[in-house]
């Protein structure tokens, strides 16, 4: 018997179909991810947000292949330029990796070692796939990237362990280690999350001129819709391991569809505003993901459930086309949700 390769959706770069990550726990099955579905484009920037525990880094480290492991259970499709990654072969995958797809992390320590230089790993990680390369030449190519991100005098600094390095530079330091082979696709989850806001709009700065410069696909993983808000060209909205609201950016953030796309609007901080009379955050916590809320999963925190005659608590809202290329699952028809918006959420925001 012959097992046919599933066709290709459309001809995306990156295209993920309904990929579920399920891992098998003493406590029960953890649904992570359930059915996540997008589409990306080289030279463009998908933002994936959502509160902690709702699935965004186990999602990207699935596209990696590294959430592997004898308790996980992957389903679904990842095709990367043209080639299926779920149903591939894990030493196929592992060549990838680092090649053609490449992640930077919240914590730059989980990528690197503390007891090599930094010069040392992005060397590795250059000859790893450039086997050819001399040493000398692979230096070189280090000290380009170190300088590419903006570490000064990188030809002193390239022989340097991470600690030597302030939080800034470490992160920029494995934004190019995460480059040195010029990866076609980026993930960069929460990379500013444990950075002062000044050194946080500086690596934003970079990722988003980095990407001009080697037109990457990049996905940018964060629980803060104010790091995406300039930089990501698509977004979208994970709760409890689905994505409830998908569009385009600009979209997302004149005319958000989702109530719990609202909440998150609500909770980004503003300057201008004085705190009484901007919008209480998403009220309430996140769900488990192993005794997932039936329905909508949000409902048991949403201030319309009740609005939806029961369907809330009982049936699961598919991800609906509002307009092109913006889906959102609700089952609040579009004129009680634009009526909302309208007269409750946009004055607030
Ligand atoms: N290896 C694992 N085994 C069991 N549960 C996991 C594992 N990895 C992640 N999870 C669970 O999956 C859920 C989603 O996690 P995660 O993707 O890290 O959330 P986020 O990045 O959005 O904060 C969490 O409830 C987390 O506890
Ligand atoms: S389906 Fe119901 S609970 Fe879910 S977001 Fe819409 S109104 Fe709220
Ligand atoms: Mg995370």
């Amino acid at each position: 018997m012959t097992i046919e390769a599933p066709a290709r959706p459309g001809s995306a770069f990156l295209a993920v179909r309904d990929l579920r990550i399920h891992f098998d726990t003493d406590d029960g099955l953890v649904k992570s991810v359930d059915g996540v579905s997008f589409d990306l484009e080289r030279g463009r920037t998908l933002g994936i947000v959502g509160e902690s525990g709702s699935g965004k880094s186990v999602t990207s480290l699935g596209i990696m292949g590294l959430h592997r492991s004898k308790r996980a259970r992957i389903g679904g499709e990842i095709w990367l330029d043209g080639e299926e990654l779920v149903a591939a072969d894990p030493d196929r995958v592992r060549r990838l990796r680092g090649h053609s797809m490449a992640m930077i992390f919240q914590d730059p320590l989980t990528a690197m070692h503390p007891y090599y230089t930094v010069g040392a790993q992005i060397i590795e990680a250059y000859r790893v796939h450039h086997p050819q390369a001399s040493k000398k030449e692979a230096r070189k190519r280090a000290i380009e990237m170190l300088d590419r991100v903006g570490i000064p005098q990188p030809d002193r600094r390239v022989d340097d362990y991470p600690h030597q390095f302030s939080g800034g530079m470490r992160q920029r330091a494995m934004i190019a280690m995460a480059l040195v082979n010029d990866p076609s696709l980026l993930i960069a989850d929460e990379p500013t999350t444990a950075l002062d806001v000044t050194v946080q709009a500086q690596i934003l700065d970079l990722i988003r001129d980095l990407q001009k410069e080697f037109g990457s696909a990049v996905i940018i993983i964060t629980h803060d819709l104010g790091v995406v808000a300039e930089l990501a060209d698509d977004i979208l909205v994970m709760y409890g391991g689905r994505c409830v609201e998908r569009g385009p950016a600009a979209t997302l953030f004149d005319a958000p569809e989702h109530p719990y796309t609202w909440g998150l609007l609500g909770s980004m901080p503003r300057l201008d505003r004085p705190l009484q009379e901007r919008l209480i955050p998403v009220r309430g916590t996140p769900p488990s993901l192993i005794n997932v809320p039936s329905g909508c999963a949000f409902h048991p925190r949403c201030p319309y459930a009740e609005l939806t005659g029961g369907r809330s608590s009982t049936e699961r809202p598919a991800l609906a086309e509002t307009d092109p290329g913006h889906f959102a699952a609700c089952h609040l028809s579009t004129a009680e949700r634009h009526r909302i918006f309208t007269d409750e959420i946009a004055p607030k925001l």
